[in-house]
């Protein structure tokens, strides 16, 4: 019996939904940051696994929201622990403020859109969108304003997100990532929001992870015969990706969309791509069709992580047929994703600690944290990079 009960979790995770995280009791973390195993090495424990590591990358910009949530109420979120509310204020600009109210801390979150500005729910202090207080209802005399305000946040609202710098009153010199394809009618697109209780590094990887698929997506991606593949490995400044070469079409019900319109034995072109500070992108080319999965993640707190993934292909089918086939083979893909996440989060919380052993298969996670890594800490990022490893997929 316990056999089959195993087996049948193993098969049909719990679907993971769009759940608020539960308050997480924080481990001990004192804020310094230990070596990830070296991808170099055949296998390797983390050296110091008394606790877990968190880089905390601010001066970036995240996704707050999409455009289309937005609308006259103020949301409220958090970056990093930090507590944000966006809102619609002047003009209707989407604007981002400290969620707390310079009168007496109440969540700014809680009030209301009147005048194109957001009003505290408690006394109604009024604030525009660079967060100076510009109305005190019960006071008879103006002026003063500029001593009452809260910090504000630089806003960037693109091709359908709201995004925020999160670090407050800095005039950002970056702009925030674009997505390809988003803006080209030639491609068909759809967009899956989650919220996953796990790291922005663990969440990352999981994303860029090609072992896993199967095993976790048995059936809907991968897990048939494995063939021996190369990966290529290529950093930049900005981004890590690995390069997948010579692997026929992969089976599994998400592969087989790909693979509408194929004539047969052509090898897929196959990229896996990290990009500074919360991007990740699956890339899948085969003849003339084209499947870009982009995901731009946002690190609520050190285990919480939102992100949005936008779907762009080009295939040869009608887009409108292809993503009712696609999307629940997409969504039941992620929420499989998003179940394990959260067993590898709760399993770090029971132990008080993380450990790690990697092989050199483990391609992308151990890089995508020396580099978030070396950011967190101000350090130059790792140098150009070009290797190649042979593995079985
Ligand atoms: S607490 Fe916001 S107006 Fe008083
Ligand atoms: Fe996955």
């Amino acid at each position: 019996m316990l056999t089959h009960a195993l087996v049948f979790h193993w098969d049909n995770p719990p679907l993971a939904r769009k759940t608020s995280v539960k308050p997480f009791h924080r481990l001990r973390h004192d804020g310094t940051l230990g070596e990830m195993p070296d991808p170099s090495q055949p296998a390797h424990i983390a050296a110091d696994s008394t606790r877990y590591r968190v880089a905390h990358l601010r001066e970036q910009w995240y996704v707050a929201c999409r455009s289309k949530d937005l609308g006259k109420k103020p949301l409220g979120l958090t970056i990093y622990d930090t507590p944000i509310v966006v809102f619609r204020g002047t003009d209707g600009r989407a604007a981002a403020l400290l969620d707390r109210c310079a009168h007496r801390n109440i969540p700014l979150s809680l009030g209301r859109i009147e005048n194109q500005r957001l009003t505290c729910r408690y006394h109604g202090w009024a604030y525009d969108n660079d967060g100076t207080c510009v109305g005190v209802p019960a006071l008879c005399e103006s002026g003063g304003g500029e001593t009452r305000r809260v910090p504000a946040f630089a806003t960037i609202e693109s091709q359908g997100f709201v995004w925020v710098f999160a670090s407050p009153d800095v005039e950002p010199t970056s702009e925030p990532f674009t997505f390809p394809h988003l803006d080209d009618d030639s491609f068909g697109k759809f967009t899956l929001d989650y919220e996953v209780e796990a790291s922005l590094h663990a969440t990352l990887e999981n994303m860029l992870d090609v072992p896993h698929t199967a095993f976790l997506h048995r059936g809907l991606f991968r897990g048939g015969t494995p063939n021996e593949i190369t990966a290529v490995i290529r950093r930049d400044a900005d981004r890590i990706e690995a390069q997948y070469v010579g692997e026929p079409l992969p089976s599994g019900l998400a592969a087989r969309i790909l693979g509408i319109g194929d004539s047969g034995g052509e090898a897929i072109e196959h990229y896996d791509r990290f990009i500074m500070p919360s991007i990740s992108q699956v890339e899948y080319q085969l003849g003339n069709s084209h499947l870009l999965a982009t995901s731009v993640l946002t690190p609520l707190s050190d285990f919480a992580t939102r992100f949005s993934t936008v779907i762009t292909y080009r295939l040869p089918i009608p887009h409108l047929l292809l993503r009712a086939v696609f999307e629940p083979v997409a969504r039941r893909i992620l929420n499989q994703d998003a179940w394990i996440l959260g067993r590898q989060t709760q399993a770090v919380r029971r132990f008080e600690r993380e450990e790690y052993v990697s092989t050199k298969v483990d391609i992308l996670g151990p890089e995508i944290w020396r580099m978030l890594e070396a950011a967190h800490r101000g350090d130059s990022a790792p140098g150009p990079l070009e290797r190649s490893i042979q593995l079985l997929v």
